[in-house]
């Protein structure tokens, strides 16, 4: 029987446990592990989580990486690199992870590939940061690792938005600034699992709020998409390499592809659409292994 590691942080994290249970129901042995135990010998060349060997697993699936420091974050990562090569097969797999997390990398293969996206500027010089913000109008300042929508800032192109703007590249160096998309209080989330759309909800903002992420109190509502939404939330989860995604999407004077999602959770899509998308990838990693 082959051994699926599941990669979490929180082992009664919903998209966790239901992974578990979707691997076990398609004749696998899952176990769950974090990696904030990871252990790598470089000498033997194997790597644990405590007592479990990781790179005699035949598959992991990273739920989550877990919260680390830089320098714990790319350590993680490397490890993860390290398991691929040594032949376990990793969903995601870590370049398109890295693609994912990383939202300068994914906007400017968003642009590469004619997938619609904000416009998007990211500096270190003033100068330019103030020019995009007066081109913008209005403009989304983003973490480039950020999720759940953590540290995002909006700022107006008006004397106060200019000081913010000017403090927020005083303490972090470089800033991804994008332009604000006028939206009707909403945003969608697009579940994609190796190719397909599995399912997809809209979040809407709770009142006097603009930040739509479930984990910012917003709320989850079935949306059925439009075929222009569906094709560049497949198109944004192919050009990342990811094989499943949660592709954030705005609808403004068009739809634009906000970001996506490398390891994205699967509660919000169950509860308001009573689909469980880790069936699929359990099923992808079956025919992988
Ligand atoms: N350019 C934008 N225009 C309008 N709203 C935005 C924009 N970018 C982000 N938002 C809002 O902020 C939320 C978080 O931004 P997102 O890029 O998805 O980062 P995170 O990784 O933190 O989820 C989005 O879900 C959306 O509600
Ligand atoms: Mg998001």
């Amino acid at each position: 029987m082959k051994t699926i590691g599941i990669a979490v942080t929180d082992p009664h994290d919903w998209t966790g446990v239901a992974l578990c249970n979707s691997v076990t129901c398609s004749g696998m042995k899952p176990v769950m592990f974090s990696f904030s135990s990871a252990t790598s010998d470089v000498l033997s060349g194997k790597i644990h989580a405590g007592k479990l060997e990781l790179s005699a697993l035949d598959a992991i699936i990273v739920r989550d990486l877990g919260p680390a420091e830089q320098n714990g974050a790319a350590l993680r990562f490397d490890i993860l690199c390290q398991l691929k090569d040594s032949g376990v097969a990793v969903i995601n797999p870590p370049e398109a992870i890295a693609r994912a997390a990383n939202k300068y990398v994914s906007s400017c293969l968003f642009q590469k590939n004619g997938i619609p996206t904000p416009r998007t500027v990211v500096t270190g010089d003033v100068d330019a940061a103030l020019g995009a913000l007066s081109s913008f109008g209005r403009a989304v300042v983003k973490p480039v690792f950020g999720y759940k929508g953590i540290g995002v800032e909006c700022v107006k192109n008006d004397p106060r938005g200019e000081t913010k703007l000017r403090m927020l590249l005083e303490k972090n160096g470089m800033l991804y600034i994008q332009e604000f998309i006028r939206n009707p209080g909403r945003d969608i989330r697009v579940f994609v699992v190796d190719g397909e759309v599995k399912g997809s909800i809209y979040r809407i903002a709770p009142i006097g709020s603009w930040i739509n992420n479930l984990s910012q109190g917003g709320n989850a509502k079935v949306c059925a998409l439009t075929q222009e939404q569906e094709k560049i939330a497949l198109k944004a989860a192919k050009v990342t390499g990811t094989v499943y995604a949660g592709v954030d999407i705005i609808e403004g004077d068009r739809d634009y592809v906000l970001e996506i999602n490398g390891t994205p959770s699967g509660k919000g899509i169950f509860e308001a659409c009573g689909v469980d998308v880790t069936v699929g990838i359990a099923e992808y990693v079956f025919n992988l292994v």
